[in-house]
């Protein structure tokens, strides 16, 4: 019998919403490590974690080549990414390495979409400080913003960023949209420059993937091309967006309000300015936690790991050139 492959799953939704994916890795024989602490891991947290390891269903942890090469990485075949977004591995390390990364795009477009519509309308109609203020003991009410009618600025328009736009048609919004790849065909969004959609948008939304050219990407300047009545959401990646200009352009009235799902760094610290920077809606990376689509998304990862370990080429592969390299840490993989 083959030795089975030890797992080691450090994403928080694989845990509370990975049932299925759990007993699939049990039914083909896999050992479930969980670390004493769930990601993100970085540096040697992650190294110390992956020790032994020949698969991780992985949080936002940090791949870094140092990781990677490192030798508690050595026997370290397959990242199998839960969620979309993988700024954090070093996937070129991780090819060098043998080492297969895998992600599931797909499974979490919608439920990343509705919640930023959940903090959009949290935003505009002030749901968040009315409840507040309902459990003092108060009857308040707070003028808000109308939504029907006003202007989406959408920055990156992939998988995500559509879903968000398909919404915004419901709520009879105009949509503008600043992306790498505007798609022509597309006539329910207007694609602009960056700076049209800053000037015209009553909302703004990121989508864009975090890369070396979206990174910072709005900061002082961009914010301050924003009406001062518009809203910023950032569902997408913590690092597209200077944080301290944030706080700046919160304090100073320099925009209306923003809603922030992600950080630089993750879990934020409790002592940041964001945590008492006004007219700011904080949650904690939540966008993708709707229970159907975490147990998919943690099947998905998981049959990844599964596929790789029966010599399989699993499904959404972000390096596939690894499969032609000699480094390749597993053996013989069948196609199809
Ligand atoms: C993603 O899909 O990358 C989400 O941010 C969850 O990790």
């Amino acid at each position: 019998m083959k030795p089975a492959w030890k797992v080691l799953i450090t994403a928080r939704g694989a845990q509370a919403a990975g049932e299925q994916a759990q007993q699939l890795l049990r039914d083909a024989g896999c050992e479930i490590i969980f670390p004493p602490k769930l990601g993100p891991l970085m540096g040697d947290e992650l190294t110390a974690a992956l020790s032994g390891m020949d698969a991780v269903l992985a949080s936002l942890d940090g791949y870094s080549d140092a990781v990677l090469s490192s030798s508690a990485a050595s026997r370290l075949k397959i990242i199998a990414r839960w969620g979309v977004g993988y700024d954090s591995v070093d996937v070129s390390a991780a090819t060098r390495n043998g080492i297969v990364v895998t992600y599931t795009p797909g499974l979490l477009d919608d439920a990343v979409a509705d919640y930023t519509f959940a903090l959009l309308l949290a935003l505009a109609r002030r749901v968040h400080e009315v409840h507040v203020t309902m459990q003092r003991g108060e009857w308040k009410n707070a003028w808000g913003d109308d939504i029907a009618g006003k202007t989406l600025g959408i920055i990156g328009l992939g998988r995500i960023g559509k879903a968000v736009a398909r919404r915004a048609a419901g709520f009879n919004m105009r949509v503008l949209a600043h992306t790498a790849h505007p798609d022509a065909a597309n006539h329910s969004v207007e694609f602009v420059s960056l700076e049209k959609l800053l000037t015209e948008s009553d909302f703004v939304s990121l989508h864009a993937a975090l890369t070396p050219a979206t990174r910072g990407m709005i900061g002082e300047n961009q914010l301050r091309q924003m009406k001062r009545t518009a809203y910023l959401i950032n569902t997408g990646r913590g690092a597209l967006l200077d944080e301290a200009a944030l706080v700046r352009a919160l304090k100073e009235n320099w925009i209306a309000g923003a809603a922030l799902d992600v950080f630089t760094t993750e879990p934020l610290p409790a002592n940041t300015a964001l945590r008492s920077a006004p007219n700011l809606l904080l949650s904690p990376h939540q966008s993708s936690y709707a229970r159907g689509t975490g147990e998919r998304v943690s099947l998905s990862a998981a049959q990844a790991i599964v596929d790789l370990m029966n010599g399989k080429k699993p499904q959404h592969v972000l390096n596939p050139e690894v499969f032609s390299s000699a480094q390749l840490r597993t053996g013989v993989i069948k196609h199809g």
